[in-house]
C-alpha cells in the first residue's frame, strides 16, 4: 500500500505542497479544509495533472478526517493571516482555535504520523501541536528555518554572483524579527560569506531576510508567500518519508539544548523517518547565543498568550 500524506489547509500554502507532494509520487495525498468544495475541486484538478506530469499519486479533498488515517506525515497550514485592525495576539488566540481542534482530529486518526506544522506564529503553533497531540517530542515538528535560510541563501547568491547550490547557511531561533542568521557559519564553497561581503553590508542583507515575509506580502497585498514555503515544506517532508537524515535547520521542542528549556524554537535538526531523531548542538558565538535566547524569549511571550 502507498504511504499517504495529509495536507491540512487547502489554501495557498496547502494546496502548493500537495502539488509538490504529488509531483514526488511516492505517497497519495489527503487535502483537507473547513470549506465545502474547496479540497475536493482542487484534489481533482491535481489528480488530473497526472496524466500529463506522470504521476500516480491518488489526490483527494475532504472536510472530515476519516480519509487521513493512518497517514505518516501531516502537514498543518490551516490557519488565518493576520488582518487590519488584528493585534498579533489576536491571531494567536483565532489560529490557536483552529490548530486545537485539527491537531485533536489529526492525533485521532493518526496517531504515529509526523506532524509538520505551518501555520503562524510558527513556533507557539508547533508548541500547541504538541501539547494537543500530546505526540512524543520527535513527532512534531515546525517548518520556518528552511525558509529562512532559502531567503538568507538566495539573497547571498545573487549579491556574490554564485549558484545558490554554493551557499550553506543556517537561519536559527524563532521565525520571526528575532530570528538569527548565523554569519560566522556561513560559506560560499567552504569560505567563509565574512571574507566575501563586506560587514556593512551583510548586516543589510541579514535584514532584509528578517523582513523577507514581510517583502512578499508588501507585494502581494492580500495573502503571504507561499512558493518558497511549500518547496521549504517538501524539503522537511521529503528528509522523513525518505529516511534522508538531513540536516535543516527545523522548530523543535528543546528540553535544555542550548540552555533553552521546554520551547519550540528553530534550531539545526536531524530529520529522518523517525521525525526530529536528534537536536544538533552547534557551538554558536556568545552574540548569537544570547540572540538565541532572546528569540526564545519572544516566543515564550506568544505561547504564555495561548496559556498552555
Ligand atoms: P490561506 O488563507 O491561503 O489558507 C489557509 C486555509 O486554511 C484556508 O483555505 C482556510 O479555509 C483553511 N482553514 C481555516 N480554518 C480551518 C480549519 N479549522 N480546518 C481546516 N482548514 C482550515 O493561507 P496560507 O497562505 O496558505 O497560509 C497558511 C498559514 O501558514 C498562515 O498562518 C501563514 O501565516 C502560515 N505560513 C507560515 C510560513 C512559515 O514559514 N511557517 C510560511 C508561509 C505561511
Ligand atoms: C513568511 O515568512 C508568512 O511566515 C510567512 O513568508
Amino acid at each position: 500500500m502507498r504511504k499517504k500524506i495529509t495536507v491540512v489547509g487547502a489554501g495557498n500554502v496547502g494546496a502548493t505542497v500537495a502539488q509538490r507532494a504529488a509531483e514526488r509520487n511516492y505517497a497519495d495525498i489527503v487535502l483537507v479544509d473547513i470549506v465545502e468544495g474547496l479540497p475536493q475541486g482542487k484534489a481533482l484538478d491535481m489528480l488530473e495533472a497526472g496524466p500529463v506530469i506522470g504521476y500516480d499519486s491518488l489526490i483527494t479533498g475532504t472536510n472530515s478526517y476519516e480519509e487521513t488515517a493512518n497517514s505518516s506525515v501531516v502537514v498543518i497550514t490551516s490557519g488565518l493571516a493576520r488582518k487590519p485592525g488584528m493585534s498579533r495576539d489576536d491571531l494567536v488566540r483565532a489560529n490557536q482555535t483552529i490548530i486545537s481542534s485539527v491537531t485533536e482530529q489529526v492525533a485521532k486518526y493518526s496517531p504515529d504520523a509526523i506532524i509538520v506544522v505551518v501555520t503562524n506564529p510558527l513556533d507557539a503553533m508547533a508548541q500547541l501541536a504538541f501539547s494537543v497531540s500530546k505526540f512524543p517530542k520527535n513527532h512534531v515538528v515546525g517548518m520556518a528555518g528552511v525558509l529562512d535560510t532559502a531567503r538568507f541563501r538566495s539573497f547571498l547568491a545573487a549579491e556574490l554572483n554564485v549558484s545558490v547550490r554554493d551557499v550553506q547557511a543556517y537561519v536559527i531561533g524563532g521565525h520571526g524579527d528575532t530570528m538569527i542568521p548565523l554569519t560566522k557559519m556561513t560559506t560560499i564553497a567552504g569560505v567563509p560569506v565574512t571574507q566575501l561581503i563586506s560587514e556593512d553590508r551583510l548586516a543589510q542583507i541579514v535584514q532584509r531576510t528578517r523582513d523577507g515575509g514581510a517583502e512578499i506580502v508588501n507585494y502581494l497585498k492580500t495573502g503571504s508567500a507561499y512558493y518558497a514555503p511549500s518547496a521549504s515544506v517538501m524539503e522537511m517532508v521529503d528528509a522523513i518519508m525518505l529516511d534522508q537524515k538531513r540536516i535543516l535547520p527545523c522548530s523543535a521542542y528543546l528540553q535544555g539544548e542550548y540552555g533553552i528549556h521546554d520551547l519550540f524554537v528553530g534550531v539545526p535538526v536531524k530529520l529522518g523517518a523517525s521525525g526530529i531523531e536528534q537536536v544538533v548542538e552547534v557551538e554558536l558565538s556568545d552574540g548569537d547565543r544570547a540572540a538565541l535566547q532572546r528569540s526564545a524569549n519572544a516566543v515564550k511571550e506568544i505561547v504564555e498568550v495561548m496559556g498552555i
